[in-house]
Formats: C-alpha cells, structure tokens, sequence
C-alpha cells in the first residue's frame, strides 16, 4: 500500500469510527502535549469530516417513526394494509437495541401498486441520503443475475457483496427487485443472512434489513380485491387476514416462482408478508395530484381526472382496477401539461 492511500485510510478510520478507540493506541505513543494537540485538530476535523461525508453512525442512520408515519399517509394511496404492516414492523425492528434476526419484509402486488415506491420512503427515513446512500443495495434480477445457468457465480458474487457490505455498515439495507425471478439457489444462498444467527464468520447481519419485492401472489390479491368490490363491502374493511392465507399459498404452489423452491417461507424467514392492493380510479387521481404538488405546482383536479380516466382498467365489464397503477402517472401528466 502505497504511504499516501495509508494516510488516508487511516484517518478515514478515525473520523468514521468513535473517536476514543481510535485515538488510544496512538496517544500511548506519542508525546502527550503532541496527543492533545492531534486530538483537538482531529476533533474538529471529524464533525466537518461526519457532515460531508456519510459514515455508518447515527449522524447518517437514524430511524424517525413520525416522519416515515406522514411519508406513509401522505403519498401512498390505496394501501391501508400494506402501511399499517410497514410502520409496525419498521418501527419495532429500529426501536430494538438487539435484535434476535434482521428484517426480512416481502412487498407483493402486481406493477405500479407501490411497492418501489414504498421501499423508498423506509430508505429515505433510515438513510440521510435515502436510496443513494452508500449503505442501500438494490439488486435487479433481470439485471445482475440475468443468466440462470450462471447462478454458481453470482451465488458467490452476492454472499460477499451482502457479507462485505454488512461488515462495513451493520444497518445495511438490500433490496431485491423481481424476486420470483430470481434463481431458487440463488435464494437459498441468502438465507444464512437472513436467519436467527448471532454472527456468521465473525460477522453479525442483525441489524441489516432485506426487501423482497415480487409480483407473485398478486394474482390472489386483486381476487380477494375484486370478491369485496363485488359484494359491495368497503375496501378499507380488508384486513391481513383475508389476504395472508391465500397469498401465501399462491406464492407456495407457483411452481414459476423461485419462492416455491426456495424455503425461505418453509422456515419463516420472512417476518411479513405485505401485500399491495390494486389501485382504483380514485387513488389514481390521488397519485396524479401528489406528483403536481411535487412538482411545486398547484394540484388541478381537471388534470388529474384527465389522466386517470385515460389509463386502462379491469375487469374489462367493469373497469374497476388500473392496470398500470399508478406507473404511467408521470409520463401522463407530462402529456396533458
Ligand atoms: C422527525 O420527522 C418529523 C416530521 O418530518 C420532524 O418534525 C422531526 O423534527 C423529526 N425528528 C427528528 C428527531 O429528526
Ligand atoms: C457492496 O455491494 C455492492 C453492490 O451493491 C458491491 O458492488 C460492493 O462490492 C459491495 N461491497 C463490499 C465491500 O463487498
Ligand atoms: C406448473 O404448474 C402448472 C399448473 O399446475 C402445470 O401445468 C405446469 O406443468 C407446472 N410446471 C412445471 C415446470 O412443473
């Protein structure tokens, strides 16, 4: 290692870690007029130091539950049960000092329902710098595991990224993009991470957080949907239970998807199951609403009405659901504005 790069890994090490440990071993050496002197320059130099450049400490990483509750109310629409679920669990994994395993949520639902968009907000209200924090994996499997018959590779390739990244940052976060189509051993390669271990090769994974999102099981969801509409019942009435069980076995008994092999729900791995309801007319209006007040500009329900009536819905007869969600809602309203 070249003099200079050492130089700065070690007072990367300083600023990054507490500084009293840090500090020690050098005091002990050096004259101690010379000590203070370091530690007062580095002092200072470390809070300029934590303000620019993100470490692993609360500085960057802090829970706020309030913030993550109005984020839930405020921009996500139609999905009472898939928020209550969200701020529960959230909010009880990061209140606890010593959690026994980390958090394994799965969103399901079918495209556009906000199962991104919900991953996001429980980023952005860990992480300073939300999904650009450097602690903040998404994994694509279209798009880093795209070859099934390489699977052996990326296998190796993903247990040391989760386990070098891990070991760097504790409250590390992963997000699996398309995890049904997701290579069963490549599913089962993550499942040490994901256990009730208390360190694995000297490495402890349970403050980290993992995000499964899949498709799978959205099927039974929009029925179950549908089955209320039909019977005039209200839809904030649904509850976990009239979902859990029916998602559950769609996601056991779809021999396409990669959970069906894998026994990541045989061994309850996965703390919640979160299913995302399929969006209706009006919450289509909402979405369109919140992006125009994003945008900073003032919210025209013409405009919304517009959009929303322009997406396509089902059941064909009676049009209840959008296809798309609120996917397209972007691009839309550039169109009509
Ligand atoms: C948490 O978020 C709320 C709402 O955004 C904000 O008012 C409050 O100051 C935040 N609390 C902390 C400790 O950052
Ligand atoms: C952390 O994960 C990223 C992928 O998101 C990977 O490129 C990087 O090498 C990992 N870091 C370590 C130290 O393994
Ligand atoms: C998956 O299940 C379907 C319906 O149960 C069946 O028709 C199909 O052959 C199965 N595919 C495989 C690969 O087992």
């Amino acid at each position: 290692m070249k003099p200079r790069k050492r130089h700065v890994l070690l007072l990367w090490m300083l600023v990054c870690s507490g500084m009293t440990e840090a500090i020690e071993p050098i005091s002990t050496t050096i004259a101690v007029g010379m000590a203070a002197t370091l530690t007062a320059f580095l002092a200072s130099y470390q809070n300029i130091f934590y303000y620019f450049h993100e470490c692993c400490r609360p500085e960057w990483i802090s829970f706020n539950r309030t913030a993550l509750e109005a984020d839930l109310e405020s921009k996500l629409f139609g999905q009472h049960i898939a928020s209550r679920i969200i701020l529960k669990a959230v909010n009880g994994f990061m209140k606890n000092e010593n959690p026994k395993k980390p958090l394994v949520l799965s969103l399901h639902g079918w495209t556009g329902t906000g199962k991104n968009f919900v991953s996001k907000l429980i980023a952005e209200n860990i992480y300073k710098e939300g999904m650009d924090s450097s602690f903040v994996h998404v994994f694509t499997s279209t798009l880093h595991f795209p070859h099934p018959s390489q699977y052996l590779t990326y296998k190796s390739q993903l247990q040391q990224w989760i386990k070098g990244n891990v070991s760097n940052c504790e409250r590390s976060m992963f997000i699996f993009d398309e995890m049904d189509k997701m290579h069963p051993g490549l599913i089962d390669s993550i499942k040490p991470y994901l256990d009730y271990y208390d360190k694995l090769d000297g490495v402890s994974y349970r403050k980290a957080i993992f995000i499964f999102l899949s498709n799978a099981g959205g099927d039974s969801i929009i029925q179950t949907a549908l089955n209320f509409w039909k019977d005039g019942r209200k839809r904030e009435e649904m509850e976990l239970k009239d979902l859990e069980t029916m998602l559950t076995l769609a996601v056991f008994n779809n021999n396409q998807s990669g959970f069906f092999h894998a026994s990541l729900i045989d061994k309850n791995l996965v703390d919640f199951f979160v299913p995302f309801l399929p969006l209706e007319y009006s919450h289509v209006v909402q979405c369109a609403l919140a992006e125009m007040r994003a945008r900073g500009r003032k919210p025209d329900w013409g405009v919304a009405d517009k959009v929303a009536k322009d997406l396509v819905y089902f059941p064909k007869t009676e049009g209840v659901f959008s296809v798309k969600g609120c996917k397209t809602i972007v691009s839309k309203l550039d169109y009509y504005t």
